[in-house]
């Protein structure tokens, strides 16, 4: 078995360790009914399994009972380096006592962490602005998009997710709260999902030209002729980590450049080593005109960034970069350090190796079990899709809700998305607990088979 990174001790012998009779256990149901009177609106993960974690220690999170659960979810593809890495703590205490905020002058660590971020990333990306939250640092892209082309509509991806401010809104995935409507000037496209084409070639493979074919009929007909950029998720993460295929984006790049629009690929849940690369879009050779970058940024710290390629610079000096928080000493000690890390422990490549070894085993897992319909992944950004029927591919939404509780209750910390099981373990993960968090899903899907009545 390949080796693992450095790091915090992730003996897979140690969790996970569930120590009450049932989980969660009686501190956590009491905490979290307190909590509840007064927080509204949790997500449907913590909904279906309403723990209340008290501490994080690399790939394990420890509730309040004392049960240690395997992390597969990173947060939400946050922390990337494990909880609490010694390397990001010791960087955010250091500037807690020195320096914690000084508007957007420039400080010595914003220098250090500029100037790697050039270093680390593909093409001329260096026009840049931090933030301290993804959804903030899309609106910024969108405000340069806007600034640099002086138009001012947008294309993007049903199903693709980019925060909730009106704009983020405006170009992802919108419920009936999102408000009434998206704002003008927004307009939605398909997107090629492998599994679930609109469009296909004679012998069943995916038809990337169709559906540039009906991007080019929107953008004529569908328009008002003033799209600035065509801003989409490089992996769709909150869709259930839905891959393009490969011809995608360096078509999209070309369709973007013959016809004036910038592309803007919203990063911030696939950069910094989540899919073994920088920047996901480095897997297909593609730099997009501006990017932006969050979660596993800032390992946990709030960090966040817009960047545009060279061109766009003077355009990018025109939109005002100051926030309250954003690029203040702490989040840039927590990104710098973060960088290093994945640079010092050769993390990229060890993401990589942790996907390969995991979809091969996840390709394995959908031969023994008639509910998985697609299993997909690169790096630590992996999905499983569950359907009541393989020829159908009728999404299982009761499954996924099963499988998840029953993983959870067996010690895996993750995330749910209805009949899709998102899978982002931590890119330190040792290749035997990535396989062993596999083992705890594989036998969730088992029992869940069998109470459902399949096998
Ligand atoms: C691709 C993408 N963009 C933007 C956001 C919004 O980030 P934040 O929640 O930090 O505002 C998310 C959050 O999940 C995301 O996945």
């Amino acid at each position: 078995m390949p080796a693992s990174p450095k790091g915090p001790a992730m003996s897979s012998a140690a969790f996970p360790h569930m120590v009450t009779a049932g989980v969660p256990g009686p501190r956590s149901q009491e905490l979290h009914a307190r909590a509840c009177r007064l927080m509204k609106g949790y997500s449907s993960q913590v909904r279906l399994f309403p723990v209340v974690f008290e501490k994080g220690e690399g790939v394990s999170l420890t509730d309040v009972d004392g049960n240690t659960y395997l992390d597969f979810s990173s947060g939400i593809y946050v922390t990337s380096l494990g909880h609490c890495h010694p390397k990001v703590s010791e960087a955010v205490a250091r500037y807690a006592h020195t320096l914690m905020n000084c508007h957007d002058f420039t400080t010595p660590i914003k220098v250090a962490l500029l100037e790697k971020l050039e270093q680390v990333l593909p093409g001329d990306l260096s026009g840049m602005q931090l933030y301290d939250s993804g959804t903030t640092a899309v609106e910024a892209g969108m405000r340069l998009c806007r600034a640099a082309t002086d138009k001012w509509e947008f294309l993007s991806c049903f199903r693709d997710f980019h925060g909730k401010t009106l704009g983020a809104v405006s170009c992802a995935v919108f419920k009936g709260t999102d408000g009434p409507t998206r704002a003008p000037g927004f307009h939605m496209l398909p997107r090629p999902d492998p599994y679930r084409p609109h469009w296909t070639k004679p012998d069943g493979t995916i038809d990337t030209d169709a559906y540039l074919a009906y991007y080019d009929q929107y953008l004529r007909e569908g328009t008002a002729g003033k799209a600035a950029a065509f801003v989409l998720e490089p992996v769709q993460g909150w869709a259930g980590s839905v891959f393009p295929p490969d011809d995608f984006f360096p078509k999209l790049r070309r369709f973007c450049d013959d016809r004036g629009l910038l592309l803007m690929a919203d990063e911030v849940l696939t950069c910094m080593g989540r899919t073994g690369t920088w920047l996901c879009m480095e897997h297909w050779d593609v730099v997009p005109d501006v990017v932006t970058l969050g979660k596993g940024l800032g390992n946990g710290f709030p960090v966040t960034a817009m960047i545009a390629r060279a061109p766009y610079s003077e355009a990018v000096e025109r939109i005002s970069a100051s926030t309250s928080y954003g690029g203040n000493p702490m989040a840039c000690a927590a990104a710098l350090a973060a960088i290093e890390v994945i640079e010092e422990e050769n993390l990229l490549d060890h993401s990589a190796m942790l996907g390969e070894l995991m979809l091969s085993r996840m390709h394995e897992m959908q031969r023994r079990h008639p509910i998985i319909g697609h299993v997909r992944g690169k790096g630590c950004l992996l999905g499983i899709e569950l359907v009541k029927d393989q020829r159908t591919k009728e999404p299982f939404d009761e499954a996924g809700a099963r499988v998840y509780q029953r993983a959870f209750e067996k010690g895996l910390a993750w995330i749910p998305a209805g009949h899709i099981l998102r899978m982002s373990p931590p890119i330190i993960m040792s290749p035997e607990l990535a396989l062993k968090g596999l083992e705890m899903i594989e036998d969730a899907i088992a029992e869940t088979e069998r109470e459902l009545g399949y096998g």
